[in-house]
């Protein structure tokens, strides 16, 4: 098969040190580049094609910077690379060996916003918000390299992020009114936290490409570390069972029978101090996800009934899926309340779901796994627990969703 040269100069990961010659990559190989994102340590296993946005994206879940042209004409796909504007859409990710990249997710948290999102908020800088990623990131570029610039610069220097729904004028007043308060520079990012990316290698699935069967099952598990970034998808049931909380807390206290409670889901391998290897299978539609990942279940409280796990697992396509999840039990009536939570955080293929969608493939999962903890532990487990079918869940997801638009309609709710 012929080889494609990978485009290594300046940054070239694959650059050999002493002779600086520039390493030819097959088109069907993947190189690893490593880089920083907001500060965080990240690694992507990518084909020499893929550009630097559809790495974020894709590889890394960071959907904040958006795509829209992919030509380098809209501007959308603006991030800051190693202190200048760059259209993520032009670069190629195997271009970023070392590199210092921010996005959008960087700027600011959702309860420490950034005084430029602040802004584009007060002076309703935007409306459907596709364009708004590119506006904050070129306008970071641009207060950082010419603070207190004047109001009248602003429409020609801020022109290379086109908006096709809030009027420009808002923008400018938004951007204007932060370059008026900070003459002496943009204030800095407020996520550029350390920390680290999980970078695909380094958790405990098949690598890329990799099958996600045979050595990967018995390597041993990972340390799991969870990102502090915002989950992808919180999710929380609460469910009112037959079962008496003793009865529960004796499946509870069996991770492999816990386990088979969620559909879909096995595990192994046991390590030994309640660390495991799992599988989990997931279909939606023509999307089949099998994930292989490890579990630690780190807290385990008899007294409280609680129990906390953390996973990571790696699907072969390329998503990964890092899991806290509690679950607590509490007598009620003469059953029990289970109240389960789990935050997600999902890159990759998986992340393209969406998160509306996600939240709902999740809640109904763990509704499915409440149903299937309290049939075991009142001794139903000999009928087997099967994983509900891609298209009952859609289909059930599609009832729900319909019985509320119903119920509102009739204003019950
Ligand atoms: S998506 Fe990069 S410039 Fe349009
Ligand atoms: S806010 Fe809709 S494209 Fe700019």
């Amino acid at each position: 098969m012929s080889t494609l040269l990978g485009l290594f100069r300046g940054r070239g990961p694959r650059q050999d040190e002493e002779s600086q010659e520039t390493l030819r990559v097959g088109a069907e190989e993947t190189v690893t580049v490593s880089f920083t994102v907001n500060g965080r340590p990240a690694s992507v296993d990518v084909a020499p094609r893929v550009t630097l946005s559809d790495a974020l994206r894709d590889h890394l879940g960071l959907t904040g910077t958006h795509v829209g042209c992919e030509h380098g004409v809209c501007g959308m796909c603006t991030v800051i690379v190693d202190g200048d504007a760059a259209r993520a859409c032009l670069l190629l990710a195997c271009q970023m060996e070392g590199a210092e990249i921010m996005t959008v997710e960087g700027l600011g948290k959702p309860d420490d916003l950034h005084p430029l999102q602040e802004s584009f908020s007060r002076h309703h800088a935007l409306q459907c918000g596709f364009c708004t990623p590119g506006q904050l990131m070129s306008a970071y570029d641009l207060l950082d390299k010419e603070p207190g610039i004047a109001p009248e610069e602003l429409p020609e220097q801020m022109s290379g992020v086109l908006c096709r729904c809030t009027g420009y004028r808002n923008i400018m007043d938004a951007v204007g009114e932060v370059a008026e308060k900070n003459p002496d520079g943009v204030p800095p990012p407020r996520n550029c936290a350390s920390g680290a990316l999980l970078p695909r290698d380094s958790i405990g699935g098949p690598s890329a490409g990799g099958s996600g069967t045979g050595d990967d099952e018995h390597r041993g598990v990972a340390e799991i570390r969870m990102p502090s970034t915002e989950p992808t998808v919180a999710v929380t049931v609460d469910q009112e069972v037959e079962a008496t909380p003793d009865e529960l807390w004796v499946v509870m206290s069996d991770t492999e029978r816990l386990a088979r409670c969620l559909p879909g889901a096995e595990l192994v391998a046991d390590f030994g101090d309640d660390t495991y290897k799992g599988r989990i299978r997931v279909a939606l539609g023509p999307v089949k996800l099998a994930f292989l990942g490890d579990i630690h279940v780190v807290t385990r409280d008899e007294e409280t009934r609680t129990i906390r796990a953390l996973a990571q697992a790696a699907d072969a396509g390329g998503g990964n899926v890092q899991a806290d999840v509690r679950i607590t039990v509490d007598p009620q009536g003469t059953g029990s309340a289970i109240h389960a939570e789990a935050d997600l955080h999902m890159t990759g293929r998986i992340a393209q779901f969406g998160r509306s969608l996600a939240n709902d493939v999740s809640k109904e999962m763990f509704g499915q796994f409440t149903a299937a903890l309290d049939a075991t532990a009142r001794g139903e487990e000999a009928a087997e627990i099967k994983p509900t079918s891609a298209l009952t869940l859609m289909a059930q997801m599609t009832a729900n969703r319909a019985r509320g638009a119903w119920d509102r309609l009739r204003g019950r709710n």
